[in-house]
């Protein structure tokens, strides 16, 4: 009776206990939210941009990028790979003319399928300007990006995907905005987005929005070098992608290997630097629809992506990061070849602990979100493996929103819209230049205009700038100058530059506007680049000379002794000089692109070295037909 009484009072107990920690286990995981310890919402993929593959130079961008797939993607083992743009380099040796090279097709084509037989996974890849060099259309037998590129037989231009996971949909937008027909180099620089393609984008990104957790983006170009040729935005077209993943400014000669933004849109431009000379790839994870990445180079070991909390600079209105409010783990991702020894967490300098190894790469780490709700906070992680190679991550992450700003070179040259800012200034130079001309002439007296400075400071700048004015105002006077130096300018402007065969057998017509090629018309971009630059390397110094010249020639005229060498020195040198450097630009950089056409029928390159000397005849002939002002003409 005894026995059976203790018996079930003992089983009582112990069921009651039972159940109470069931309960209180089920209590627990109610309350525990997501990011969690198990790998679970979590996946991760990988880019690479800009590699490049020349037939010329640098032979080793294809076996490093196939030992790439051989040594890092058997590693981290991404859901898939994006690939954006510049596959290839479609550059001959010179540098400066370009075609479509089947041998660095077939090169890229090799590396892919090496690569798939290393890491069985789907490669994304769409066209850069380089692949678009010399191609007449998508549907064209140049184009070998539909031949060789992994997606290009299915889709020649722009194309999404969804990667579908049990806890989501994600869908990746590939945006084609290479220009067609694509000229050859340079002008494609700059990319074109025509009302078909932009219809195409809008079709892709509405069908995304429903079912997708999030909307991802990926091109060649930086938006800021895209040119939407009727709502002149871009990023409107784009504003439902959280990220838009890019390539193109490699990392602007090393001045910039962090180069990302954030848009009014909301969406995030993450632009990666190049495979070409940096070996750069990314690995991007996202972990409960909140997305976290890393740049790296290749061959660097271990790699480390903290995924919760994430990076407050990447704070984003299209994520959910209230979650990591009521997340319960600190969540790291770690690739490395090595084992894993440690993974140490410190946040705001304090140790919080030894992360723990949950599967595959993911390590994670209890943690309190509460005691970190306002404000930024840095979390430090150091991981180091067994060969002790060792790698601190920091970054600042916060809870309540608050983010951090990006470096302001990255904000200027991703948030701009360079189109419209060349345009600005090359319309400016034209109007400043010719509106001063004009003045100086209508002005009887240029002495009007002088300045009287106080004190030696600003004596010196006065004299400095009314002698200028009164070289300025000479070459007015002089009636053939004042046209010369304003038609040729206007004609910069409006004419053509030149007429040559832009793409192999089809002849184009450059203005400053735009390039008249096939019945299309694309937009300017970078002739108002070379637009800038032919009015500063030229007009302005040609100007200048000429008052110089007219000056000089009315000085010497009153003079009995001029010292030997004196004009070579003060005339035919400078003059000599800047006749010498148009002439190269005129037989080399255009010619070089576009054949000998290209100089001979280009009024503007090439008729500036004609310019030049007449600009010079008419100084000469004229300098002293001016009536004289003595008291400032003198010295
Ligand atoms: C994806 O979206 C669905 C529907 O909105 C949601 O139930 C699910 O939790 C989301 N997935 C993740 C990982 O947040
Ligand atoms: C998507 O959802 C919006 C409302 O949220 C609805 O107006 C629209 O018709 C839906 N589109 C599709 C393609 O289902
Ligand atoms: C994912 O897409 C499928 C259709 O492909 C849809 O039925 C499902 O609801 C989507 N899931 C989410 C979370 O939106
Ligand atoms: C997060 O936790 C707070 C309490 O800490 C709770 O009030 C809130 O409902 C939770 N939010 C979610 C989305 O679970």
């Amino acid at each position: 009776m005894l026995s059976f009484f203790i018996k079930s009072t003992i089983f009582l107990l112990y069921s009651v206990a039972i159940t109470s920690s069931e309960s209180h286990d089920i209590e627990q995981r109610k309350q525990m939210s997501d990011p969690t310890s198990e790998l679970s919402n979590l996946f991760w993929f990988v880019q690479v941009t800009d590699i490049h593959i020349s037939k010329f130079f640098a032979f080793s961008r294809a076996p490093d990028l196939k030992k790439f797939c051989l040594t890092h993607l058997t590693n981290i083992r991404p859901d898939f790979v994006i690939v954006s743009g510049d596959l290839t380099d479609a550059k001959y040796a010179d540098t400066r003319g370009s075609k479509q090279f089947i041998e660095e097709w077939k090169l890229y084509q090799r590396t892919v399928n090496d690569c798939k037989q290393a890491y069985d996974t789907t490669w994304f890849d769409i066209k850069g300007n380089h692949d678009a060099f010399d191609v007449p259309g998508d549907f064209d037998k140049r184009n070998l990006f539909r031949k060789y590129s992994e997606q290009g037989w299915t889709h020649p231009s722009s194309y999404s995907f969804t990667h579908v996971k049990p806890y989501g949909n994600y869908t990746v937008i590939a945006m084609d905005a290479a220009p067609i027909p694509g000229p050859r180099r340079p002008f494609n620089f700059f990319g074109y987005m025509n009302k078909e393609r932009r219809m195409k984008l809008q079709d892709l990104s509405q069908q995304a929005m429903n079912s997708s957790n999030m909307t991802l983006w990926f091109g060649h170009y930086t938006t800021s070098l895209i040119v939407d040729a009727e709502e002149n935005n871009i990023r409107n077209l784009m504003k439902d992608a959280a990220y838009y993943l890019c390539g193109h400014l490699h990392t602007l000669n090393g001045l910039l290997t962090r180069m990302y933004t954030r848009h009014n849109t909301g969406t995030i431009e993450l632009e990666l630097g190049d495979w070409r000379d940096n070996r750069l790839y990314r690995v991007l994870a996202i972990d409960n629809d909140m997305l976290s990445f890393t740049d790296v180079k290749y061959g660097e070991w271990p790699v480390v992506l903290i995924t919760n909390p994430k990076d407050a600079l990447f704070t984003s209105s299209k994520e959910p990061t209230y979650r990591m409010k009521n997340s319960t783990y600190i969540r790291i991702l770690v690739f490395s070849t090595a084992k894993i020894q440690s993974v140490d967490v410190h946040i705001d300098d304090k140790w919080i602990g030894l992360a723990h190894h949950v599967r595959g790469p993911l390590y994670a780490l209890k943690w309190n979100p509460a005691s970190y709700l306002h404000g930024l906070h840095t979390i430090k992680v150091t991981v180091q493996d067994s060969v002790n190679m060792l790698k601190t991550v920091k970054q600042d992450f916060s809870l309540d929103g608050t983010v951090t700003s990006f470096p302001f070179l990255a904000k200027m040259v991703l948030t701009n819209n360079i189109y419209n800012l060349t345009q600005c200034i090359f319309w400016m130079l034209i109007l400043i230049y010719i509106v001063l001309l004009l003045m100086l002439r209508l002005l009887n007296n240029i002495q009007v205009m002088f300045i009287q400075g106080q004190n030696v400071i600003t004596r010196n700048v006065g004299h400095f700038i009314n002698i200028w004015l009164l070289r300025l105002w000479l070459v007015t006077k002089i009636k053939s100058l004042y046209w010369l130096f304003t038609l040729f300018t206007l004609y910069v402007a409006i004419g053509p530059w030149f007429i040559a065969d832009v793409l192999e057998g089809e002849v184009g017509v450059l203005f400053v506007w735009g390039l008249y090629v096939k019945g299309t018309l694309l937009p300017g971009c970078l002739a108002y680049l070379y637009g800038i630059f032919h009015i500063v390397l030229f007009n302005i110094p040609l100007l200048l000379m000429t008052g110089y010249i007219i000056h000089y020639t009315r000085q010497m005229s009153q003079k009995h002794h001029i010292p030997r060498f004196h004009k070579l020195k003060h005339i035919y040198i400078p003059f000599l000089s800047l006749v010498i450097v148009n002439t190269l630009i005129a037989i080399t950089e255009f010619p070089a692109a576009y054949g000998s056409k290209a100089m001979i029928l280009g009024p503007v390159r090439t008729g500036s070295i004609f310019v030049s000397f007449v600009a010079y005849h008419l100084a000469q002939k004229h300098a002293l037909a001016i009536p004289a002002f003595h008291k400032v003409d003198k010295d």
